[in-house]
């Protein structure tokens, strides 16, 4: 099977519909859940400051240009405590889990970061693994000629972290947790002055970058597939990262000393989709200018993040909260789209429920003037396609009370009927993946950062949002009128007004 063709059969046999989940193990042994961390065993280990340098900006200076941040050891233990870090434990019934500075589908956190330095000060160069669970790096490989100085992030994704609950759905989840991730990082460099420029190598230079190519450290346990690298443009780092390390050291843990199934389609499709994300084009966007709302402190923002469990079914969302949170996903609207500099190819369609000023109903919000017109084309031709807010590309398709059918359509689940608006990200999908398979990888990308602007503009004005993975394909495409696979729905997404369980308790990140 060619590329392409493995991509689509992927996508489709890893769809949910109402009379069938997706192939996934037939039950679960929570005590034999994946290592969540992993361990570079043999390698030195550097605790990072644990100090937020930048707590003192608002959420509403976020977008302020602003002086890069030196390229030191604190500003760098700043940074990665706001987009990969541990924020909090929580803690019930016995049981005790970690939450990151990023969502993550079922709470399994498949990413990993690395990081190359270059001329940090306080930090040797080298390639070093981001070690959440101490905030500390693992250094990985060292000694190389003088270069430029630079630091980049790097991200690889360890499959089987998802794949052990979610089956062969999991290669979809771990890339949308990447889209959160980058949208992560962006927001975090953003509190420094930093640029994060996406680097179009392909996946093979990533993993050589990252050494996730050096087969004889990664033999007896799980491997670690490459995503991508970003540089963090301090002082202007060069396009590749230095590879040229004269020392390595350390071997990886095993994760999963027992596993009872195997998803080999999640090995096909990865290695279909290996490629370069794309390169800028010409809808690149200004600098982010709008100006974000509220008072609070960004870094409280990024830090108290949570995706809700439960919303209240009765909270009307402000009017002013769902224009912000609309336009932060329009370009220039987020610090994420200067990083993504492409035109959109994920189109928001909302199920309002309950949002001031705005009829229950269905709605959609193409983010690109082409996209307007092909999903009217593709849509079902009864949609009104009244403006409702033209400057936010909002049109109006159906006035309707849709609570109910966005629960079934998220596998019933209640947070998609009780927040105040639902989301289904429509991807432009048959197109782009004919052309480059990897685009498979970047649409998810794109869709993680669209869920990931939501919740942190949610979250500023004391509102929430949760991902939802788990949604019927088809049934969605259904309700849209979409019959074939120019367009498909790749991720769901909730905001509303969160009901916190008093009975779990909450511990600090680090003691
Ligand atoms: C890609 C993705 C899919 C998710 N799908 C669901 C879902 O279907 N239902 C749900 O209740 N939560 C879902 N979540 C939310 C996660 O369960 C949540 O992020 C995780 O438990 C960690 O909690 P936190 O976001 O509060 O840190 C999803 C999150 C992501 C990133």
């Amino acid at each position: 099977m060619n590329k392409v063709a493995t991509v689509l059969a992927y996508h489709t046999r890893s769809k949910h519909s109402l009379d069938r989940y997706a192939a996934g193990p037939g039950t679960l042994d929570w005590e034999a859940q994946p290592k969540a961390f992993r361990d570079w065993t043999g390698t030195q280990q550097i605790a990072l400051p644990r100090d937020v340098v930048v707590s003192e900006i608002s959420w509403s200076d976020l977008s302020d240009a602003r002086s890069s941040a030196p390229l030191n050891i604190a500003d760098l233990g700043s940074l990665l405590r706001l987009c990969a870090g541990l924020t909090a434990w929580k803690e019930y019934a016995g049981s005790r889990w970690s939450l990151r500075a990023h969502p993550s589908s079922g709470n399994l956190h498949p990413t990993e970061t690395w990081l190359i330095a270059s001329g940090v000060a306080g930090l040797e160069d080298g390639l070093y693994h981001y070690q959440n669970l101490h905030h500390a790096l693992e250094r990985r490989a060292w000694g190389s000629a003088a270069q430029e100085s630079g630091l980049w992030l790097g991200f690889s994704s360890i499959h089987w972290r998802e794949a052990w609950k979610y089956g062969e759905r999991a290669f979809r989840y771990c890339q949308l947790d990447l889209g959160h991730v980058l949208a992560a990082v962006c927001y975090a460099a953003s509190l420094h002055g930093w640029r994060v420029r996406l680097l179009t190598i392909d996946s093979a230079s990533v993993a050589n970058c990252l050494g996730l190519d050096r087969k004889a450290d990664f033999s007896g346990v799980e491997g670690e597939e490459p995503e991508v690298i970003v540089a963090l443009e301090a002082a202007g780092s060069s396009e590749v990262p230095p590879t040229n390390w004269q020392h390595w050291a350390g071997k990886p843990d095993l994760l999963d000393a027992r596993p009872l199934y195997q998803w080999p389609v999640i090995e096909e499709v990865a290695q279909a989709t290996r490629g370069a994300p794309p390169r800028a084009d010409s809808m690149a966007v200004a600098d982010c200018a709008h100006k974000h709302e509220g008072g609070i402190r960004a870094a409280q923002v990024i830090l108290k993040r949570r995706s809700a469990q439960a919303f209240d079914g009765q909270s009307v969302m402000p009017n002013a909260v769902f224009r912000q949170m609309l336009t932060s996903l329009l370009p220039g609207g987020s610090p994420v789209w200067n990083m993504w500099p492409h035109t959109a190819r994920v189109h928001p369609v909302l199920m309002v429920h309950r949002v001031e000023g705005v009829a229950p109903g269905l709605y959609a919000m193409p983010r690109s003037e082409a996209a307007r017109a092909s999903l009217q084309t593709a849509f079902r031709d009864t949609f009104t396609w009244q403006p409702a807010a033209p400057e936010l590309s909002l049109f109006q398709l159906v006035c309707a009370r849709a609570g109910k059918i966005a629960r079934t359509l998220s596998c019933h689940q209640d947070i998609a009927s009780q927040c105040a608006v639902t989301f289904m990200m429509v991807a432009e999908f048959a197109e782009p993946i004919s052309s480059d398979p990897a685009a498979y990888r970047h649409l998810h990308w794109e869709t993680g950062m669209l869920g990931h602007v939501i919740t942190l503009v949610a979250e500023a004005a004391g509102w929430r949002g949760t991902g939802i993975g788990c949604f019927f394909d088809d049934a969605d495409h259904e309700v849209l009128g979409l019959k074939d696979d120019h367009f498909q729905v790749i991720y769901h997404y909730a905001a509303g007004m969160a009901l916190d369980d008093p009975r779990i308790s909450t511990l600090p990140a680090y003691d």
